[in-house]
């Protein structure tokens, strides 16, 4: 690969928790997901991103990291680690990890020793009383009493309180954990939350020097070859987003733009414009995002009237044409994977699942979902245990010597009507979801990727450009079926009819030269 192999890449996320049980006590784990690698490798995928490994007691399902040079003994054991990344490279597959610095976990050793010596709290925020309102992101107060009286800060859950960035301490932690997972052989490190680090006594998002936090990290990354800094970045001013993507700081972002567009043709073209406007001055390569383990499954999204998505918008119980929904997602990854930049893919979305809306309460583990006193149903059904074989639930799950009778059930219920959405019953029928991804993903490698695109005269309702390669994309968001230019037909999302491009349908084409 390129000494810029990130600029143009697939990289396939991985939630370890949910992408197969090696030992089959309900749980995905490192086992599961070795022994899927040649699956992976036959997708077509450049990397993965794991969400975190670390241990953590799951406050949020791994956000909440109680030591970063270990892994989760539930996914297995830091050799294990090693091995997987060795397995990976072999396979010509990069590895990339998570690194959470806004927030810690209650269980970590650093948060450990400061509830046990008041003279040791300057890592976190703590205070005599709330120092705001602020309300955390999953809802009630940002604020959490501990036993001798004082307050600490957390944006997100209670067992993850905020580290305190004006402590050089923080600084230094984090630049050892980068060198610590660099020198095993990761090549890239996802960022959560990474406009929150710096708090003013007012504000805490995308402040000033949360860019010298970056600057540093880009140093620490730039000691190694190739390695890379993604950012979790939401923020909707593209001209504070793009400070991340300077030359010495970041070296890609999320396009959560483009994700929470609706399924429409002029929301569509203004987020592509917008982004490449965005990218194209600094250089950065965009990114083109459907889905993750926080936002309601395409499949299920595209199948209501409000097509966008939203935080705290994930309504469960809204009508949904599922039918609809699953052309519109063959479609809009058609799409996504003929726009220039890298490509996102979360486990599943290959497969055409959509969410899992019907789970019954008592299973639901997302705090979202608990602090939001059920008014948000969380974001669980986005992250069900992957189907991968046979007919009946735990679906080819678990993998590993504990399946069978004596096998624990995952540790979310899947639905029995994912029979039909396996990966094996996938493999055979060339029409399936999964072998539209593994075509497009192949032909994407070999004629699309990083560079820019040219747009092409179509009625409104129609999103056509070209790529420097030639390659002609069309995506129909209208009614009405629409002539194709000319040129061959390399793959389509679904049938033509009558040589014309269906509604919600998007066409790949070579020019006829
Ligand atoms: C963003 C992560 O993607 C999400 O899953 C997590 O809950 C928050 N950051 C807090 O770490």
């Amino acid at each position: 690969m390129s000494q810029t192999w990130w600029r143009g890449a697939a990289i396939y996320q991985v939630y370890l928790r949910s992408f197969a049980d090696g030992n089959g006590d309900g749980a995905g784990d490192l086992a599961g997901l070795r022994s899927h690698l040649p699956y992976l490798k036959d997708l077509g995928i450049d990397a993965i991103w794991l969400n975190p490994w670390y241990p953590s007691p799951m406050a949020d399902g791994g956000y909440d990291v109680a030591d970063y040079r270990d892994i989760e003994p539930v996914f297995g054991t830091l050799a294990e680690a090693e091995r997987f990344i060795e397995e990976a490279h072999e396979l010509g597959i990069k590895v990339i990890i998570d690194v959470v610095p806004n927030h810690s976990s209650t269980e970590s050793a650093w948060f450990k020793e400061a509830l046990a010596n008041p003279a040791a709290r300057d890592r976190f925020w703590f205070a005599d009383e709330p120092l705001n309102d602020w309300q955390s992101i999953f809802g009630g107060s940002a604020w959490t009493q501990v036993p001798d009286g004082q307050w600490y800060l957390h944006l997100f859950d209670p067992g993850q309180p905020d580290f305190n960035w004006n402590n050089p301490e923080v600084h230094q932690e984090f630049e050892d954990v980068l060198r610590f997972w660099f020198d095993r052989g990761v090549d890239g490190v996802r960022i959560d939350s990474a406009a929150l680090l710096i708090k003013s006594d007012t504000a805490y998002e995308d402040l000033d020097e949360v860019h010298d936090v970056y600057r540093r990290w880009r140093e620490v990354a730039d000691e190694y070859d190739e390695r890379i800094l993604i950012g979790e970045v939401w923020l909707p001013d593209q001209e504070r987003f793009a400070r991340y993507l300077r030359p010495d700081e970041l070296h890609t972002a999320f396009n959560f733009d483009f994700l929470s567009c609706a399924w429409d043709p002029a929301d569509l073209r203004r987020s592509i414009d917008l982004t490449l406007a965005t990218h194209t001055p600094i250089g950065a390569p965009p990114t083109w995002v459907l889905a993750n383990h926080d936002v309601t499954r395409p499949v299920t999204r595209y199948g209501r009237a409000d097509t966008s998505f939203a935080h705290g918008g994930a309504l469960h119980g809204t009508p949904t044409d599922l039918e609809l929904g699953y052309r519109r997602a063959r479609a809009a990854a058609l799409l996504a994977m003929a726009l220039p930049g890298s490509v996102y893919v979360y486990q599943g979305e290959e497969l055409g699942l959509p969410e899992v809306e019907d789970l019954p309460d008592e299973v639901r583990q997302d705090p979202m979902y608990a602090r939001s006193g059920g008014t948000n149903p969380g974001r669980d059904g986005c992250r069900i245990p992957l189907p991968w074989s046979g007919d009946e639930p735990p679906f080819g799950f678990g993998t590993g010597a504990g399946t069978g009778a004596g096998a624990a059930r995952p540790w979310l219920p899947q639905p029995e009507s994912w029979r039909k959405l396996t990966a094996e019953a996938q493999r055979t029928d060339l029409g399936s979801m999964l072998n539209l991804y593994r075509t497009a993903l192949s032909l994407r490698r070999e004629l699309l990727g990083d560079g820019t695109l040219t747009w092409l005269p179509s009625g409104e309702k129609v999103l056509a450009f070209t790529r420097d390669s030639g390659l002609t994309c069309v995506t129909n968001l209208g009614a009405e079926p629409v002539p194709l230019p000319a040129g061959e037909v390399l793959l389509a999302s679904g049938p033509l009819v009558d040589g014309l491009l269906p509604s919600d349908t998007t066409a790949w084409l070579a020019q006829r030269s």
